[in-house]
């Protein structure tokens, strides 16, 4: 098989692999491919990820890593994404799923102020339509970066539940800790936010506060750990803060033993 750095290179440039049309682009800035196939390859490299795995994505958006995850999971492999944003979940199980029956998308009528305002569920409290152990990998890519620390929890339990014994979980955030604070503080951050302000959540814009999220490291890994989960050393610290890292976001590993 291909090794991951070029079907990286070949995904990022692959202008057959279809995209969102530019009214459903409401997962970020950038390269919608090049991303995807970034998270691809820190899926394999960072989190293990294998072809027979069976994945769930939370908060999968419009598809960015379940595109380049087509080109690598093998006939047992499957994946599972959901999304509270109805139309991105409508795009992607009309031109994912109709071609590739193992890649799945169902929606989730969760609450979110930007995201989904007239959802019916809150997040915390609504477990996932999963079995218990249900899956080898599950990842959370820029999802908990527009949440607060009670979603964060809860999610940490779904995850404990959802792995199988030995699975792990890629998830990213911005996790607020010294080295993070004195990048911010010389200015270097790409976030407003307030390298002063007091914990445990910091908000990059007081006027939407979910459109940038970060936690103090501690209270945030506390929550998986509180579920029994482990965080594999070290995490990957992102550039979002103005410190050196080849990723923006902070990037974590979880582990059920
Ligand atoms: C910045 S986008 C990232 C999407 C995707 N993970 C990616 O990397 O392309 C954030 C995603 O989180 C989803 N989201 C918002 N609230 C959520 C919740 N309570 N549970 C799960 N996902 C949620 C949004 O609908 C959106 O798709």
């Amino acid at each position: 098989m291909t090794d991951i750095a070029t079907l990286r290179r070949h995904l990022a440039a692959n202008r057959f692999m279809p995209v969102p049309p530019p009214e459903l682009m409401f997962c970020g800035d950038g390269d919608f491919r090049a991303i995807g196939a970034e998270f691809l390859e820190r899926m394999v490299r960072d989190a293990g990820l294998e072809p027979g795995h069976r994945v769930l994505d939370i908060g999968c958006g419009i598809g960015r890593l379940a595109l380049p995850l087509t080109q690598y999971l093998d006939e047992t492999g499957s994946y599972d994404g959901v999304d509270p944003v109805a139309p991105g979940i409508a795009w992607c199980a009309a031109n994912i799923t109709t071609l590739y029956p193992r890649v799945r998308f169902r929606h989730l009528d969760l609450r979110h102020p930007l995201y989904n305002p007239h959802g019916a569920l809150p997040t915390a409290g609504t477990p996932l339509p999963f079995a218990e152990g249900s899956f080898d990998r599950v990842c959370l890519i820029s999802v908990f970066t527009h949440l607060g620390l009670a979603e964060v929890l809860h999610y940490a339990g779904e995850v404990a539940r959802l792995l199988a014994p030995g699975g792990c979980c890629l998830a990213t955030a911005f996790q607020m800790n010294a080295p993070a604070r004195e990048a911010l503080a010389a200015g270097q951050g790409r976030l407003a936010f307030d390298p002063a302000a007091d914990g445990p959540v910091y908000y990059a814009e007081p006027d939407a506060p979910l459109a940038a999220v970060a936690f103090d490291e501690d209270a945030f890994l506390e929550k998986f750990l509180r579920h029994g989960l482990r965080r594999r050393k070290p995490a990957h610290y992102g550039c979002w803060s103005g410190r050196d890292g080849s990723s923006f976001q902070d990037i974590c590993i979880f582990e059920k033993e």
